[in-house]
């Protein structure tokens, strides 16, 4: 079977929750603790075998650019006043690998909109990872790994699932699962999804920001109408491509960080600063 070599993340949101921050600095680059909200999302695909990230943007938002571009002048500057402990912060080179793409997304029409954008740069056929950097998932193996460990158990397309309260259900993409009987060891066939259901969730279990999804789930995306919110969205489209191809769930091992509000934005930092050894220097 073909690796997974590709992750999509949606970067192009206004963060408009965490103005006045975010009048200048995009939402994602935010810091938890010392690193950026998005520099984890990117840091979990290419553990999990990742080679090409395609950043979904803004042409406002050039800070995400810069932080995953090589920056000769400051690598000088920090050998040249002997902090080469601090090359390796800001040039993990883990990262040299990786090619970094930008798509821009011009209007905010909704989730299904900006993934998209991407769609010249991924093959009907090929499967890739989307990550929304908002949900902060703390895990060994991570969760991008468990996705792609079922991926490979399955050959079908596969969504990461938790458990939430019927209150939260309109909050989140929410699923039906079809017959137990064809479950392929945690992996859990699914039927059909429905994006923030107001009203009778068809379950208590909702998709986190983490999919493992076929190429052909664009021409799906070509023809979703405005749904929930009136946005496009990725969840009309998955529901649509689950009439044609098998989809499975895994209720993935894992602490969630919901860093689109800011109590979730909060937790994370101190779950950080409790668990990681930091240097307070
Ligand atoms: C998006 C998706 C939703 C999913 C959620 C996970 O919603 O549309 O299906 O459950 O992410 O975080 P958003 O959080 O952008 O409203």
């Amino acid at each position: 079977m073909k690796h997974v070599t590709k992750a999509v993340l949606p970067v192009a949101g206004l963060g408009t929750r965490f103005l006045p921050a975010t009048k200048s600095i995009p939402k994602e680059m935010m810091p938890i603790v010392d690193t950026p909200l998005v520099e984890y999302a990117v840091r979990e695909a290419i553990e999990a075998g990742v080679k090409e990230i395609i950043f979904i943007t803004s042409p406002t938002k050039k800070a995400i650019e810069a932080h995953f571009s090589k920056n000769q002048e400051l690598e000088n500057l920090l050998k040249k006043s002997n902090k080469e402990s601090c090359i390796s912060k800001a040039f993990p080179k883990e990262f040299d690998e990786i090619t970094f793409h930008y798509a821009y997304q011009y209007e905010q029409l909704g989730l299904g909109h900006a993934v998209l954008q991407a769609n010249h740069l991924i093959d009907q056929d090929e499967f890739f990872l989307i990550l929304l950097a908002d949900d902060l998932l703390i895990n060994e193996p991570n969760v991008c790994k468990q996705l792609v460990e079922a991926h490979h158990k399955t050959s079908s397309s596969i969504l990461a699932l938790n458990k939430v309260s019927t209150e939260e259900t309109k909050k989140y993409g929410v699923i039906s699962f079809k017959d137990k009987a064809s479950d392929i060891s945690n992996c859990k066939p699914l039927s059909a999804i429905v994006e923030k259901p107001q009203t009778n969730p068809p379950s208590n279990i909702a998709v986190t920001g983490r999919y493992l999804l076929k190429g052909s789930i664009f021409n799906y995306l070509k023809n979703i109408k405005e749904g929930a919110q009136g946005e496009l969205q990725l969840t009309d489209a998955i529901n649509l491509a689950m009439q044609d191809n098998n989809f499975f769930g895994i209720e993935y091992e894992g602490i969630k960080f919901d860093c689109g509000s800011k109590e979730g934005f909060i937790r994370a930092n101190l779950h950080v600063a409790k668990t990681q050894k930091i240097n307070y220097e």
